[in-house]
Formats: C-alpha cells, sequence, structure tokens
C-alpha cells in the first residue's frame, strides 16, 4: 500500500490506522471535522508524508473536500470509512436517532459512492490493482439493539450495504473491493467513560487487527475471536426471544 486515505481520523481507531500507516511510509489523507487534530497528525509526520481536508461528513461539501484530498494524496490504494457515532438512547432523542443515521449511514454512501464514481473515471485502477473501500461497521449490527436503536441499525445497513456494493462491482466490472471492519468494545471516545465494557481492547491492538485483514483482502475482519463466537450466538438466538431480552443494556 502507498496511499490511503482516513475519513475520521481525528481520534480513535481511524487515528491510530492513520498513525501506523504513516509510520510504515504511507501517504495518508486524513479528513474529520476537528482540525487542530488533523493539524497535530500532520505535525506528527510532515506535509509530505500526512494529508488533511476538514470535513464533516454529514455535509453535502463532504465530496469536494474527498476530491480536494485526493488531489493532494493522489489515488489511494484504500479509502478508510472510520467516522461514525454511536449513543445509547434510552430517551429515544429524535436528535440522536437522525444524528446517527446521518453520520454513519447518510455520510458512508455519500463518502463511499462518491468515492467508487472516482474510481470508475480513473486509469490508476484495473482488475490488477482494485481500489480497497472499508468501512468500520461493528458486531452491534449484527441485532437490532434497544439501548441503542440508530446505532446498532446504522451498523447493520453499513453490512449490508457493502454486501450490494460487493455484488455491484462485480455486475459492472468497477475495479473495487471491499472490507467490512467490526470490531468489538475499543476504548476510544464514543465509549461511555463512566461505563465499563467488557473484553474492552486497545486502539492500537484493535490496529493490529484491523491491519492484517486488510493485507489479507478479508471482505470481513471480526475481532477479536471472543467477540467473533459471540457474534455466531447472536445469530442463533430467535427474533422472539431477542426481543424479550431485556437486560442487553451495554
Ligand atoms: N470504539 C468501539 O468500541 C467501537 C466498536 C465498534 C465499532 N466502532 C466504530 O468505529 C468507528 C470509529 O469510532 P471510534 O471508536 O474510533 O470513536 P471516536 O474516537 O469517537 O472516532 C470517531 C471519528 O468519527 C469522526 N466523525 C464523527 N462525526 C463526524 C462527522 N460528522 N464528519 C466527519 N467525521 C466525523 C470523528 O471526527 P470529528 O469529531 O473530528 O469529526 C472521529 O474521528 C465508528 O464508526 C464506530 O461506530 C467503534
Amino acid at each position: 500500500m502507498k496511499r490511503a486515505i482516513i475519513i475520521g481520523a481525528t481520534s480513535g481507531i481511524g487515528r491510530e490506522v492513520a498513525r501506523a500507516l504513516a509510520k510504515r511510509g504511507v501517504v495518508v489523507g486524513v479528513a474529520g471535522r476537528r482540525a487542530e487534530r488533523l493539524v497535530e497528525l500532520q505535525a506528527e509526520f510532515g506535509e509530505e508524508r500526512v494529508h488533511i481536508a476538514e470535513m464533516d461528513v454529514t455535509r453535502d461539501d463532504a465530496t469536494e473536500r474527498l476530491d480536494a484530498l485526493i488531489s493532494k494524496v493522489g489515488a489511494p490504494d484504500l479509502l478508510l470509512y472510520a467516522s461514525g457515532i454511536g449513543k445509547q438512547n434510552p430517551e429515544l432523542d429524535p436528535a440522536i436517532e437522525l444524528n446517527t443515521v446521518a453520520t454513519n449511514s447518510v455520510g458512508m454512501v455519500r463518502l463511499v459512492v462518491h468515492f467508487l464514481g472516482y474510481v470508475k473515471r480513473s486509469s490508476e485502477y484495473d482488475a490488477k490493482h482494485k481500489a480497497h473501500v472499508a468501512v468500520i461497521s461493528s458486531v452491534a449490527g449484527t441485532k437490532g439493539m434497544g439501548s441503542a436503536p440508530a446505532y446498532s441499525a446504522t451498523k447493520s445497513m453499513q453490512s449490508t450495504y457493502l454486501s450490494a456494493l460487493a455484488q455491484y462491482v462485480r455486475m459492472y466490472d468497477v475495479p473495487a473491493q471491499f472490507s467490512d471492519i467490526r470490531p468489538g468494545f475499543v476504548a476510544t471516545e464514543i465509549l461511555n467513560p463512566e461505563k465499563r465494557y467488557p473484553m474492552l481492547m486497545t486502539p492500537a491492538a484493535a490496529t493490529r487487527h484491523i491491519l492484517r485483514g486488510l493485507k489479507r483482502r478479508r471482505r470481513v475482519i471480526i475481532f477479536d475471536w471472543r467477540f467473533k463466537l459471540i457474534v455466531l450466538l447472536w445469530r442463533l438466538i430467535p427474533r422472539c426471544l431477542w426481543e424479550r431480552l431485556t437486560i442487553v443494556k451495554n
């Protein structure tokens, strides 16, 4: 990998992946709303290695900002969509639900579809050198979760959307491939600092799993093995029973 763009690289997993790639000599384009965090990343690795774009994925102009970033970085081998928000929503506050949909679902579609348009037009990609598009969804997309309805539903949507796109690019000969990254709990700002989370992983450990999975071009990357097992078991629970499980609050 020579060039990568990471949307949502100002904190957490996206930032850690961006730093790991930059350390390995990859030219990285990073985007997010917090400009000062982007500048910090650039200062750490230098202007040749890290290019920045202030971007709010919920706004229409995010696509122009992606174009500007691509023109600085060059055609990326990898586009990683790491932007995401997620809150428990016991009051079912509509603002939380709608913002979550706007960031996780609409933002992802906006940027991934725009990028695929670029891939179709660009002479940089072909059957031997496909653009790699990865999205950080979550194991939370496995089932609808009453504690965070929009979060779990948008994560499920991301996974289904990637599956649809994986079929789409084969139907229409678009030189792109996809990875759906589904972490368990990772210690980042998205988690509630007042809560305790089981099987919590550091962003550095999550990044190792992600980079290994991306290198192997895995379509679905779930980590770690305990969450793989949990996902398998979750899937076995019939809907009529799942919807009665009111104790799952994380
Ligand atoms: N941490 C976990 O336990 C966990 C588990 C499973 C899945 N995930 C997923 O991993 C992804 C990354 O989250 P994280 O854990 O690394 O949390 P994080 O530290 O809160 O990072 C979230 C990133 O999303 C960006 N973002 C949020 N809203 C945005 C917007 N409107 N426009 C552009 N960027 C936006 C943030 O940047 P700005 O605020 O600067 O814009 C930040 O860079 C999310 O999709 C999350 O659902 C996390």
